[in-house]
């Protein structure tokens, strides 16, 4: 266990409920909660469809790459993360670098099940690209964690793992 961290950060594939687990621990262990798109999303005045739609996946990643670093400076916050986080691995030297990564892992088909597609412009409209998506980053969601949360039985139950973890 790291035992020198300033923040908690959570990754993993698109509807794995990095969100909603994130703003539930913040708010249990008094932490303040950062998501990264919707920091990105807030900067730019654009919502993330629209900055793929009108400048490509390139630039939404420059995007990220900058949120990552200007977030990463707080202190005392959770931050999820978007999906693609970990393709860059500059993304998670700094991440790493003051923070303490939890891989938040979801049965893929639990994900297809509900994932809201239509505001996830990777996904291309076709649920089954959660698919492929998982398998070409599940290793890289391995390596860049320092712990792995399933998550399969509930958002509460993933808060309560990281607690114990943490504690
Ligand atoms: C992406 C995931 C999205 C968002 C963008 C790209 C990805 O975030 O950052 O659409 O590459 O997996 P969520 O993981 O919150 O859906």
């Amino acid at each position: 266990m790291k035992d020198n961290y300033d923040n908690i950060v959570l990754i993993g594939m698109p509807g794995s409920g990095k969100t909603s687990i994130g703003r539930i621990l913040a708010k249990k262990i008094n932490m303040c909660f950062y998501d990264l798109d919707e920091y990105i999303e807030r900067k730019s005045g654009k919502r993330i469809t629209e900055i793929f739609a009108i400048y490509g996946e390139r630039h939404f990643r420059t995007l990220e790459s900058c949120a990552v670093k200007e977030i990463s400076s707080k202190t005392n916050a959770v931050i999820s993360t978007g999906g693609g986080v970990v393709l860059d691995s500059k993304n998670m030297h700094v991440l790493n670098k003051r923070g303490i990564i939890f891989f938040i892992n979801r049965p893929v088909e639990d994900i297809a099940n509900d994932i809201e597609i239509s505001c996830r412009p990777l996904l291309a409209n076709d649920r089954d690209n959660i698919y492929r998506l998982y398998k070409d980053r599940y290793e890289l969601y391995k390596k860049c964690s320092d712990f792995e949360i399933l998550n399969d039985r509930g958002i509460l139950e993933a808060v309560k793992q990281i607690i114990e973890i943490l504690n």
